[in-house]
């Protein structure tokens, strides 16, 4: 087995001889990201530390980011539930230089990464650990102007199917639990606490979720979001 041309060339730009390189190539071939190889992945204009404790940030993900920053024009407290590598908190803390800005994830590791890249772009990012809206400051309690999450949505049978490179990061970060929208429901059950009024939201879901997802944020005016390729892939809403 070999290597397409522009992931060698890729490696190569890491390695720093050629016994290197052949390990590099042989973790390669046995399904390891090429951005964990690397150490860095791109979102937008940011390059993020990436490793096997941070799931790797995708191009919809920069949609999201860029679907949030158009949906209110002046957010003070800005929220990114389920943080990751601190990919959508560092990139909206640089839309909006004025607003206060959490990360949160359930993972430790998560947090050290994501305050290693918030440190590598000086970004105002108050980072906390723990359990979805458990992990922030209580005063923030009615408060949160814009919202923003992309968290775990593929469920238990699905991911089995997941390729193996996929397969090589956080399960915690892509299994929701049996049917996929568990994190969703929980989301759900407190987000109007959590938003300020008029506060909005915009999460990141799975391209056959839509369906399931409106009727979960129904009290929210829930609208689906297409991302490039046409898929049902965001859901955006707001607190009346
Ligand atoms: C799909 S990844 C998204 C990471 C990042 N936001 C991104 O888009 O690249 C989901 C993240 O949610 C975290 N997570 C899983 N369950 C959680 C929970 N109950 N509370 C907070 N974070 C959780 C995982 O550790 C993982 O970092």
């Amino acid at each position: 087995m070999t290597l397409p041309a522009h992931e060698m060339k890729r490696l190569r730009d890491v390695a720093g001889n050629d016994v290197e390189l052949k390990a590099l190539v042989g973790r390669r071939l046995a399904g390891t990201p090429l951005q964990y190889l690397e150490g860095t992945a791109a979102f937008g204009p940011l390059d993020l530390v990436v490793d096997q404790r941070v799931l790797i940030p995708r191009p919809e993900t920069e949609q999201l980011w860029e679907l949030a920053a158009d949906l209110i024009a002046e957010p003070r407290r800005i929220v990114d539930l389920c943080t990751g590598s601190g990919a959508l908190a560092i990139a909206l803390s640089r839309s909006f230089p004025q607003a206060q800005v959490w990360g949160t994830d359930l993972s430790d590791e998560a947090i050290d990464v994501a305050t290693l890249n918030g440190a590598r772009y000086e970004a105002r990012v108050e980072w906390c650990s723990g359990d979805l809206f458990a992990a922030l400051p209580g005063e923030l309690e009615g408060s949160i102007d814009l919202l923003v999450s992309n968290p775990p949505y593929v469920s238990d049978s699905e991911y089995a199917d997941l390729p193996e490179d996929v397969r090589r990061e956080p399960k915690m970060a892509l299994v929701s639990g049996p049917t996929g929208l568990e994190v969703y429901e929980r989301i759900a059950a407190t987000l109007g606490t959590w938003l300020a009024p008029a506060g909005t939201f915009a999460f990141e879901i799975g391209e056959t979720q839509a369906d399931a997802v409106r009727r979960l944020f129904a009290a929210f005016s829930p609208e689906i979001r297409r991302d490039l390729a046409g898929r049902d892939r965001f859901v955006v809403g707001v607190k009346t």
